[in-house]
């Protein structure tokens, strides 16, 4: 597994991330091959909605989707985590049947992921030309395609990632990612929405996040194999519990892996050992689920005011379109560079 991160920068995250008070570790981390594998088998649970509300809502609505994102010919596709493709397929596909000629740029940490992509679209749909970056995309701008003359470009954040991220750090992302966007050029941004905005109850965003399979702590615990197997770590994963909770103030689910007992954990690659208290948790991640009026306002602050939202007849998943009216320089929200 290759990744867009150097050892030595996972190490000093993972330094920082332990020796904080109430430890956490950034949830990039899940994604290396083995991680990456049991995402892409949550995403199969029926108990993981998400993925399955957003195909549902980009299968029946892919026709619109399309033609509010691009009334020209050309098309030119920014997918932030692109993983392997297959619900954005689905996009590109009614993009090509309705006579548009489509440029797909995937970007994501795991070079696994792209090639998987790549593979599947070249069988797929092999009209769409596919330019792939292997990067963080939360620290980089994707690269200019050669030409864009009258192309009109979308940026796509799908998947609820978004949620993975405080509301500053994510409209950061969206702004560098489109810095090279225009007036016309759209974001379109896959939602898991806050419960009170529909039928969702607490228990089904936990079982989401905690499946009776087993497959999330399976996916929550990879993650010391994986200091583990990178960083010379001797964590024994069966001597920490997976946790999701939902934290009702911050509007968000949380996954902690909390100690069973009191233990101490070295890493060799950092010749430094933590000491892990009885009870004592690592915060692995947060999924933020916004309400409707939140994402316009995150719309709006990534440069890309609010055009319309397609949900699921339950309201549990939202895709929400935002346009750029403005030229990003004379755009009152967009970021300096
Ligand atoms: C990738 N991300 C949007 C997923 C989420 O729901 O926050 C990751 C995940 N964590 C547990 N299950 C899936």
């Amino acid at each position: 597994m290759k990744t867009a991160v150097s050892q030595s920068g996972i190490a000093e995250l993972v330094r920082a991330g332990l020796s904080r008070k109430a430890k956490a570790l950034p949830p990039w981390l899940f994604y290396d091959a083995a991680g990456s594998e049991l995402f892409e088998r949550i995403t199969q649970l029926e108990a993981y909605y998400l993925t399955r509300k957003e195909r549902q809502i980009l299968l029946q609505h892919s026709g619109a989707i399309v033609d509010a994102c691009v009334p020209e010919t050309q098309w030119q596709v920014f997918e932030l985590g692109a993983g392997s493709a297959r619900k954005t397929a689905h996009l590109l596909r009614t993009a090509l049947e309705r006579q548009r000629c489509v440029e797909y740029h995937p970007l994501d940490i795991s070079l696994d992921a792209m090639q998987n992509a790549v593979e599947y679209l070249a069988q797929e749909l092999p009209a769409v030309k596919v330019c792939p970056e292997v990067t963080d995309y939360t620290q980089t701008q994707p690269r200019l395609p050669a030409s864009d003359a009258g192309a009109r470009k979308a940026l796509l954040w799908m998947g609820s990632s978004l949620g993975n991220y405080e509301e500053a750090e994510a409209v950061a992302v969206l702004r560098r990612a489109s810095a090279h966007f225009r007036a016309g050029d759209v974001l379109l941004l896959g939602v898991d929405l806050h419960p009170s905005e529909g039928s969702k109850q607490k228990q089904d965003l936990i079982l989401a996040y905690d499946d009776a399979e087993g497959v999330t702590a399976a996916f929550n615990r990879n993650l010391l194999l994986r200091l583990n197997r990178e960083l010379g770590a001797d964590f024994r994963a069966d001597q920490f519990e997976h946790r999701a909770d939902w934290n009702e103030a911050a509007g968000r689910m949380e996954m902690h892996l909390v100690s069973r007992i009191r233990q101490r954990v070295y890493l060799a690659e950092l010749e430094e050992s933590f000491l892990f208290q009885a009870g004592e948790s690592i915060h692995t991640e947060s999924s933020y689920k916004p309400t409707v009026p939140q994402v316009q306002e995150l719309l709006q602050q990534a440069g890309f005011p609010f055009v319309t939202a397609w949900m699921d007849p339950q309201r549990w998943f939202g895709v929400f379109l935002g346009r750029r009216c403005s030229r990003p320089a004379d755009d009152p929200t967009s970021m300096q560079q």
